[in-house]
């Protein structure tokens, strides 16, 4: 009793602590991480593997080599990326039955990730349906290969959509939004290089405000987490 009481009085008496007290340590930790921040920004790029060239080349050819075959084009992709990666390099996902749905900025679609690190994604996007949405505002530049369809695209003041067809890729840099629209229906090979675990409460805040697919969600972590784990333990970042 008696102790508790003199401790309280003692923390009475105390003076307020200084400003620069409280807020200098704070300033300085909140310094060091945005130095931290900004210098694993500056070397990202030497944990990509893909580069956005050869998928854009590989989309190309799997449309070519199979043509009216939307199976046939992953299954091209998926057998060429794990001939040419080698498994201590990169892991892979190919199970190419593994979708989920996937419901971002009004959009929806179904995914199929082939591969989730912290820098970098590869995932078949699309929809036999057709959607269209918002594309996020990402801190991850990406590439959105066609394979099948069209997706229009279009950012305020243009007064004329944007038209990507199979074999063309549709590149947004990061920081930039647009309005998109996979008429009719639409499949594409979408690469993001960049931070994408920043990009993740875009991919399931419909999830909360909508949808409520609490199984979707599931399968969605779920994946995402395995691989993003299984490329951490070969180093691949
Ligand atoms: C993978 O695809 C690219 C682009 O079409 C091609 O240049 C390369 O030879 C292919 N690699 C294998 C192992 O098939
Ligand atoms: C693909 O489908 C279109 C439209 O159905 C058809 O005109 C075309 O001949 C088909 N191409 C092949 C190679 O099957």
């Amino acid at each position: 009793m008696t102790t508790k009481k003199t401790k309280a009085r003692a923390a009475e008496n105390k003076q307020p602590a200084g400003l620069f007290t409280v807020w200098g340590p704070r300033l300085i930790i909140g310094l060091l991480f945005a130095a931290v921040c900004a210098g694993l920004d500056a070397i990202k790029h030497r944990w990509y593997v893909f580069e956005p060239a050869k998928l854009h080349e590989l989309a190309q050819a799997a449309i070519a080599s199979s043509p009216n075959d939307t199976a046939g084009m992953i299954q091209h992709i998926v057998t060429n990326l794990t001939l040419e990666y080698p498994s201590n390099k990169i892991k892979l996902n190919v199970d190419s039955s593994e979708w989920v749905f996937n419901n971002a900025g009004g959009a929806m679609g179904a995914m199929y990730i082939i591969h989730a690190s912290i820098t970098e994604y590869l995932i078949i996007f699309g929809t036999p349906l057709g959607t269209e949405g918002h594309s996020g505002l990402h801190t991850a530049d990406d590439y959105f290969h066609i394979l099948v369809g069209e997706q229009w695209a279009f950012l305020p003041g243009a007064l004329e959509m944007e038209r990507y067809t199979p074999g063309m890729v549709h590149f947004l840099p990061r920081g930039t939004a647009k309005q998109y629209k996979m008429h009719k229906g639409c499949f594409a090979l979408e690469y993001a290089r960049g931070w994408i675990p920043l990009m993740l409460p875009f991919g399931f805040a419909d999830t909360f405000t909508s949808t409520l697919d609490v199984i979707t969600l599931y399968h969605t972590a779920r994946i995402t987490a395995r691989e993003m784990i299984r490329n951490i333990f070969i180093a691949k970042i």
